[in-house]
């Protein structure tokens, strides 16, 4: 019963049972609300007494905080009535086996009618087409291609790229090849959680980390801390067609395992190539479709990559500008040894199918018209 006197009552109730404890699926939840408020714009600071902000604007207050158990936001929507609230809960508790979540919208029937508007309009209307929007096939595809590789965030995606096991393999195969000193300039596009940036570091270089990932580079940042306090490494939030660094600045640009996400790839080379001075190296490495549906490119994200093979690649080079370009299939299997990783693993690095590496160099610039020989 609503305390409106109306005896209308609305909830919204999601309810999932869950293997893990009650404390740990909780605080998982709890933070994957924060995220995904984040992502949607608002601002949660969390702990009790804390608030939910619309830009400049409070829009929940935490009324209740139990530490691992239940969290009761008051939500405030209708900014031309403060006294309209509904209330957002999230609780957890123990069960035989596990562990039940519950997500509660409870209230809001009282914000609609002060509105004229009905529950039935507004959960046919507006709140399911948005949830339902969500489980379509492209739109879920995207969410997890997004989430896991193409633009990684969520408890999991930082887990996973603060120490990528299952890159490291490419990471060494890279820094044989790349030889980096302490004077070179390097430029990362696309560097995930910077666990390559780390390594590269060790050489004395200095470096420039890109990737269009918040969250990604937050886990870089803490990676790297030492590095980024001692202004040796540098991370920018940025697409890899729009690179925000100075022309000719870099020695060396490095991509793995990003480039077959690049909206457009043409860009993104041009860019790499106005990023590095004349003669500055490239170092692009990437999986090839052999991959398509292993454990290594699995489904929906190997339908949302774009697939090339090393000569498509070598001419996108050629067209950016680069020269001396060559392709390799590398053996990655001793760079996987190398990385410890378990024996059932390495026939997926074995035998050189499985990726490409492309090196080249960046041509001096075009002479300019003023300056050509008559
Ligand atoms: C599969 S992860 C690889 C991360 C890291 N290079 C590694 O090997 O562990 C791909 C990364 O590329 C980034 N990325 C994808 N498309 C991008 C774009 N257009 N501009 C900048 N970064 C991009 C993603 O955010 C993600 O961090």
């Amino acid at each position: 019963m609503s305390d409106d006197g109306s005896g209308a009552s609305a909830t919204l109730s999601i309810t999932a049972d869950l293997a893990g404890t009650a404390s740990a699926e909780f605080e998982a939840a709890l933070a994957a609300l924060l995220d995904g408020l984040g992502r949607n714009g608002l601002r949660f600071l969390s702990g009790p007494g804390g608030t939910v902000s619309d830009r400049d604007r409070t829009v929940g207050t935490v009324v209740s905080w139990e530490a691992g158990r239940e969290v009761r936001i008051e939500w405030r929507p209708a900014p031309w009535n403060g006294s309209l609230a509904c209330e957002l809960r999230l609780r957890s508790e123990e069960r035989s086996a596990g562990c039940r979540l519950r997500w509660e919208l409870v209230g809001w029937e009282r914000v609609l009618a002060a509105s004229g508007n009905d529950v039935a309009e507004w959960v046919g209307g507006a709140l399911l087409p948005a949830c339902i929007g969500r489980l379509t096939p492209g739109s879920l595809s995207d969410w997890i291609t997004d989430t896991l590789a193409r633009r990684p965030s969520g408890r999991r995606s930082r887990e996973t790229y603060r120490d990528p096991r299952f890159h490291w393999p490419n990471f060494f195969l890279l820094l044989d090849r790349i030889g980096l000193s302490a004077d070179d300039r390097l430029l990362e596009v696309g560097c995930g959680g910077g666990a390559f940036l780390g390594r590269a570091l060790e050489s004395g270089c200095r470096a420039v980390g890109i990737d269009h990932s918040p969250e990604m580079l937050a886990v870089a940042a803490e990676v790297n801390r030492a590095a980024l306090g001692d202004g040796r490494l540098s991370l920018h939030l940025a697409e890899a067609d729009r690179l925000p660094v100075a022309s000719g600045e870099f020695t060396c640009v490095v991509c793995t395992g990003a480039f077959g996400f690049f909206p457009d790839p043409s860009g993104a080379l041009r860019e790499m190539r106005r990023a590095l001075r004349a003669g500055g190296r490239l170092a692009l490495f990437s999986a090839t479709a052999e991959l398509r549906g292993t454990p290594a490119a699995p489904e929906p994200i190997a339908s949302a990559l774009r697939w090339y093979d090393a000569d498509e690649v070598v001419g996108l080079c050629r067209d950016a500008g680069f020269v001396d370009i060559t392709a390799e299939a590398p053996d990655l299997e001793p760079y996987a040894r190398r990385a410890g990783l378990p024996d059932d693993a390495l026939p997926l690095f074995r035998g050189g199918r499985g990726a490409y590496l492309v090196l080249a160099r960046a041509a001096p610039p075009a002479l300019a018209p003023g300056n050509v020989p008559s």
